[in-house]
């Protein structure tokens, strides 16, 4: 049995990845950890784990951990997460951290769009970026997994093919997308409270969102090559889900039928990604690790659409995929 501390287990991403361990044949919780204030029997802090969890969600004892657990799935956010990490590993554990403070590798791009210095630059120069279907070899052998973010699950995965197969112009792809109201976590800012969030739909982060550099850094390891992306996120009036549509410029003529075809090769054998013969939709993935793709042609334009639920393929699910594969354990454990 893996043993399984959960850093920050009183946030969405937490008691997302509490639900899965539960569930999981190969792997138990023995340690949740939450900022003081939030802390107290999971029962009580989560209903929807009555009768399920009976464990105290308590302050974070780096005496206590030690020993106690093989890994630690890190729900804390950025800049918080890099100042716990480096004592996690000393602890000896495997770490799978949900914030974005190991995926950026260029140090400049991360402290210009995150605001702040970078404190870990050592661990962060080891970190494998989690996204199993293209870096299952590197995850195999880390001791730190940056899980990567939800948006980028959902494009990344929308265009892998494209890049890796150099189908496309990388100068010009747009991701637009919609999330909904839980990627922004327990806290939302005034935009994704409830009275802004219900009924509405809008688009934020205009040219500045911060997975915009992780899209590049990411599309671009693949493609081999610089990649240029132009992300629009929004959001909508829904509890979880990012569907993504991206559109690409082909190099040459290519038809739907083709297309359809090399996503099929791309991911045959990939439990979690499912290639639809029509456009996907949130509610079919919502509560699953699954990314539901559909890829098609469009007045000379490559479109792509994927679906996945933020807090499990983008984030809790994925890093649990991400655990399975580090440990040597089939990867599905849990998440089917
Ligand atoms: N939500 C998503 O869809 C999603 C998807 C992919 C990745 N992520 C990433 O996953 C991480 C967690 O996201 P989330 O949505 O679960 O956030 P959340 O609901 O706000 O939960 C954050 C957790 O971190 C704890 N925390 C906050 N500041 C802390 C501090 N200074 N010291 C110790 N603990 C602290 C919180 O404790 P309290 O309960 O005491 O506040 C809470 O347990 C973030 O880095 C986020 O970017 C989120």
């Amino acid at each position: 049995m893996i043993r399984v501390a959960i850093i920050g287990a009183s946030g969405y991403t937490g008691v997302e990845s509490i639900e899965i361990i539960l569930r999981h044949p190969g792997a138990e919780l023995t340690y949740l950890t939450a900022l003081e204030s939030e802390c107290g029997h999971a029962e009580d802090v989560f209903g929807r784990l009555k009768g399920r969890c009976d464990m105290q969600i308590e302050p974070l004892d780096f005496d206590k951990l030690t020993g106690l657990a093989d890994a630690a799935l890190c729900c804390l956010p950025h800049k918080v997460s890099m100042g716990f990490v480096p004592k996690l590993l000393d602890a000896g554990l495997k770490v799978i951290d949900f914030s974005a403070d190991y995926r950026l590798k260029d140090i400049s791009v991360y402290e210009k769009f995150y605001d702040v210095k970078h404190t870990d630059t050592a661990n962060l120069e080891n970190a494998v970026y989690g996204l199993p279907e293209l870096f299952r070899e590197q995850i195999k052998g880390a001791d730190l997994i940056a899980n990567p973010g939800c948006y980028p699950t959902g494009a990344i995965l929308a265009i892998a093919p494209l890049l890796k197969e150099g189908l496309i112009e990388t100068d010009s792809i747009i991701v637009n997308a919609v999330t909904g109201a839980s990627g922004a976590g327990k806290n939302p800012s005034s935009k994704f409270h409830f009275p802004n969030m219900n009924e509405n739909l809008f688009a934020y982060g205009v040219g500045s969102h911060r997975h915009m550099p992780e899209m590049e850094q990411i599309a671009g390891e693949i493609a081999g090559s610089k990649v240029r992306i132009l992300f629009q996120p929004h959001a909508g009036p829904f509890d979880r889900g990012i569907l993504s549509t991206v559109y690409c410029q082909p190099k040459e003529k290519v038809a739907s039928e083709q297309l359809s075809q090399l996503y099929q090769n791309f991911y045959a054998g990939e439990a979690f990604v499912q290639i639809c013969s029509n456009t996907p939709a949130v509610k079919d993935v919502a509560g699953t690790n699954y990314c539901h793709i559909f890829v098609t042609c469009v007045k000379g334009k490559i479109v792509s659409f994927s679906a996945i639920d933020n807090l499990v393929k983008g984030a809790s699910g994925q890093a649990i995929q991400n655990m399975n594969i580090v440990f040597g354990l089939e990867e599905t454990l849990g998440l089917k």
